[in-house]
C-alpha cells in the first residue's frame, strides 16, 4: 500500500531526527574553543580556511567569538548558532559566549543541546569556568565529550589529565585516543578503537594537514617513526586498559562518564578522531520536559522553547531574534505556531535559520535545530511555542548573580529611556535587573564584569542614555517562594531594606552576605530561598 501524507511526513520527520546532534563547547576562556569551533566548521566544509583569531585577544566586547572570526576571516557566521554537515549527519554548534567572561546566555544555551564537547588545557587541567559549566551539565545529565588541547606545549602528564578531570569533575574518564609523544615531540594520536597510530605532519596555519596511518602499535612503520616514544606508549595503554573503565554507553548518556581526546586543535591533531567518535557516540534530539509532560521529538505536533534572546545586529532597528530550539514535528514556514505564554498565534513567515555561511528564511526545520523568531520585545526567554497544546518547558533557568551595581543616570531628564533600555537589554538575558521595594534605584545583577561594560555601551549607542554604575556592598541574590497561607505582608514588612523584585516580578533577597539570607531562612520556616529559578513565565 502507498504511504499516506502522514507517513511520508512521519518518515521524514524520523530520518532528519536521526541525524541531527545539537551540541555546544565549553571552555575555560583560552583553552581552544575558539580554534575549535574553526577546525569543525573547516571540516564540516562551512569554511575553507581556519586561522588563529587574533582579534579576539584584549577585545573587550560582548561579541560573539564567531564574531571574531567573522571578522578575522571576513565570512558571515550566525552568533548563535552554526550548522554543518559532516559524514551525513546535520551538526548544530551551537555559540556558548565565553569570552573572557562569563554570562548566563552560555549557561542557558547548554538547556538546548543534547551533548557538550568540553575542551580542556592540558598544561592547566580543569579550571574555573569549566567546573562551573560541567555543573550545569549534571544538573541537565548532559553527555559530555573531553577534548585535552594544546599536547604540542609542555602539557601535565595524560595520566595525571585523566586523574584531574575525574576529581574535579566527579565523572569517570574513558580515553579514546592517546597522544604519542607531547611538547615538541608530539606526533599524533594512537586510536584506541581501532587500534592505530595516527601521525600528523603540521600544516600550514589555517589549512587541513596530512594525516599518515601507521597501523597498530606493533607495525614496522610504527616502528620506524614513532621510535623511542614506542615503548613509553605500549606501556601506558597497558596500564590504562587495566585502570580505566571501558566505554558504557548508559553511563555516557547520563553524563556519569566521559570520552577524552587528546590533541591540539591549533595544529588539527587528534580533531579528526574526535568529530568521528563525537558522530559515533552524540545522541540525536533528545525527548524534553515540560510541566505537565515529556515530549518526545518524533510527536508530529511542532513545539519548540525559547532559550536566547538576541538584539539584532542591525542597530537602526530595534527588534531582536529570539532563538527556538525545536523539540517535537515539523516546522514549516508560514505554519501558524501558538506563542502560550501569550495564548496568541503566530503566523510565522519569517523565522531565520543557518545554514553554513548564510542566515536565510527557513523553509522547514526538525527536532533539534535552532530556528530565529524576529519579534519587538513579545517573545522571552523560556516562552514555549506549540501547535495549541498549553505547554511549558521546563528547565530553562535564572542563575543568582554574584555582582550587583546600581545604576547612575547622569541626565535626571531621561528616566524613561533608561527604564526602557534597561528593561529590554536585560530581557535579553545577559543581566538581571532587580528594583527594592522601597525606592527607585535600578539595580543590575550578573554573573560576570563585563556584562556592565555592555550596558553601558548599549544604552549610550542604542537609547541615547548616558549611565553609569556604582558599586553595592550586595554580594548575595535568592528568589523568595512563600508558602501558601503565608502572611506575605508581614514578612515584607520585617526585611523591606533586603527585598527587591526581579524583572518577572518575582520577589528576591539581595544582601550583604550569605549568614543574613541563611538568618532570613532559619527565623522563617517553610520560606524557600533559592539561588536558581526555573524562568516560566508568570
Ligand atoms: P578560547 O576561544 O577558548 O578563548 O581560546 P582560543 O581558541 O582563542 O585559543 C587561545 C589561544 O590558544 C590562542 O592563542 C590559540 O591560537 C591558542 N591555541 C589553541 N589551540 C592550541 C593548540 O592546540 N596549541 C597551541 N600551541 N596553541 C593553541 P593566542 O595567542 O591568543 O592567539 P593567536 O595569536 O595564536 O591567534
Amino acid at each position: 500500500m502507498p504511504a499516506t501524507p502522514d507517513q511520508a511526513d512521519q518518515a521524514i520527520l524520523h530520518r532528519e531526527i536521526a541525524r541531527r546532534r545539537t551540541f555546544a563547547i565549553i571552555s575555560h576562556p583560552d583553552a581552544g574553543k575558539t580554534t575549535m569551533t574553526e577546525k569543525l566548521l573547516l571540516f564540516g566544509g562551512a569554511i575553507h580556511l581556519a586561522g588563529a583569531v587574533k582579534a579576539k585577544k584584549n577585545q573587550k566586547s560582548a561579541t560573539s567569538d564567531w564574531m571574531a572570526i567573522e571578522k578575522e576571516r571576513g565570512i558571515s557566521v550566525s552568533t548563535a548558532v552554526m550548522t554543518f554537515e559532516y559524514r551525513g549527519l546535520q551538526l548544530n554548534l551551537l555559540d556558548t559566549p565565553g569570552h573572557n567572561d562569563f554570562s548566563e546566555d552560555t549557561f542557558r544555551t547548554l538547556t538546548a543541546v543534547d551533548a557538550v564537547l568540553m575542551v580542556i588545557d592540558a598544561s592547566k587541567g580543569v579550571e574555573t569556568q569549566t567546573k562551573k559549566l560541567l555543573e550545569v551539565c549534571r544538573l541537565k545529565r548532559t553527555p559530555v565529550i573531553t577534548f585535552m588541547n594544546k599536547l604540542d606545549l609542555e602539557a601535565m602528564e595524560p595520566l595525571e589529565l585523566l586523574d584531574n578531570l575525574e576529581k574535579e569533575l566527579h565523572m569517570t574518564c574513558t580515553p579514546m585516543t592517546w597522544p604519542i609523544g607531547k611538547g615538541k615531540e608530539f606526533q599524533g594520536v594512537y586510536d584506541l578503537r581501532d587500534r592505530t597510530c595516527n601521525l600528523y605532519l603540521a600544516a600550514e596555519r589555517g589549512h587541513k594537514n596530512e594525516r599518515e596511518s601507521l597501523g597498530d602499535l606493533g607495525s614496522v612503520r610504527a616502528r620506524e617513526v614513532i621510535g623511542k616514544h614506542l615503548a613509553q606508549i605500549t606501556e601506558e595503554i597497558e596500564l590504562l586498559q587495566g585502570a580505566s573503565e571501558p566505554y558504557d554507553e548508559k553511563r555516557f548518556l547520563r553524563g556519569q562518564q566521559t570520552p577524552v581526546f587528546f590533541g591540539s586543535a591549533l595544529n588539527n591533531f587528534g580533531v579528526k578522531e574526535l568529530l568521528d567518535c563525537f558522530c559515533d557516540l552524540a545522541p540525536p534530539p533528545q525527548p524534553r520536559e515540560t510541566r505537565a509532560r515529556v515530549v518526545e521529538p518524533e510527536e508530529p505536533a511542532f513545539t519548540g522553547f525559547v532559550f536566547k534572546i538576541q538584539a539584532n545586529m542591525d542597530r537602526n532597528h530595534r527588534d531582536r531574534i529570539a532563538f527556538v530550539r525545536v523539540c517535537s514535528g515539523a516546522f514549516r514556514r508560514g505554519m501558524t505556531l501558538r506563542h502560550v505564554r501569550t495564548g496568541k498565534d503566530l503566523a510565522v513567515r519569517n523565522a531565520m535559520t543557518f545554514l553554513a555561511r548564510d542566515r536565510s528564511i527557513v523553509e522547514s526545520a526538525f527536532p533539534g535545530d535552532i530556528i530565529g523568531i524576529p519579534n519587538h520585545g513579545t517573545i522571552r526567554i523560556a516562552d514555549t511555542f506549540s501547535e495549541g497544546e498549553a505547554l511549558q518547558f521546563t528547565g530553562v533557568p535564572n542563575f543568582a548573580p554574584e555582582l550587583f551595581r546600581r545604576v547612575r543616570l547622569k541626565d535626571p531628564m531621561k528616566q524613561k529611556q533608561l527604564a526602557k533600555g534597561l528593561t529590554e537589554v536585560c530581557e535579553e538575558g545577559a543581566a538581571q535587573l532587580f528594583r527594592p521595594l522601597i525606592g527607585a534605584d535600578w539595580i543590575v545583577g550578573a554573573v560576570g564584569g563585563l556584562q556592565f561594560d555592555v550596558i553601558e555601551t548599549r544604552l549610550r549607542d542604542e537609547y541615547n542614555v548616558d549611565a553609569g554604575f556604582e558599586g553595592l556592598s550586595l554580594h548575595v541574590c535568592r528568589w523568595v517562594e512563600l508558602p501558601a497561607g503565608f502572611n506575605r505582608q508581614k514578612f515584607e514588612d520585617a526585611y523591606t531594606r533586603d527585598l527587591y523584585t526581579d524583572g518577572h516580578g518575582h520577589l528576591c533577597l539581595l544582601t550583604e552576605t550569605r549568614f543574613r539570607a541563611d538568618y532570613i531562612a532559619d527565623k522563617n520556616p517553610g520560606v524557600l530561598l533559592r539561588d536558581t529559578m526555573e524562568l516560566h513565565a508568570a
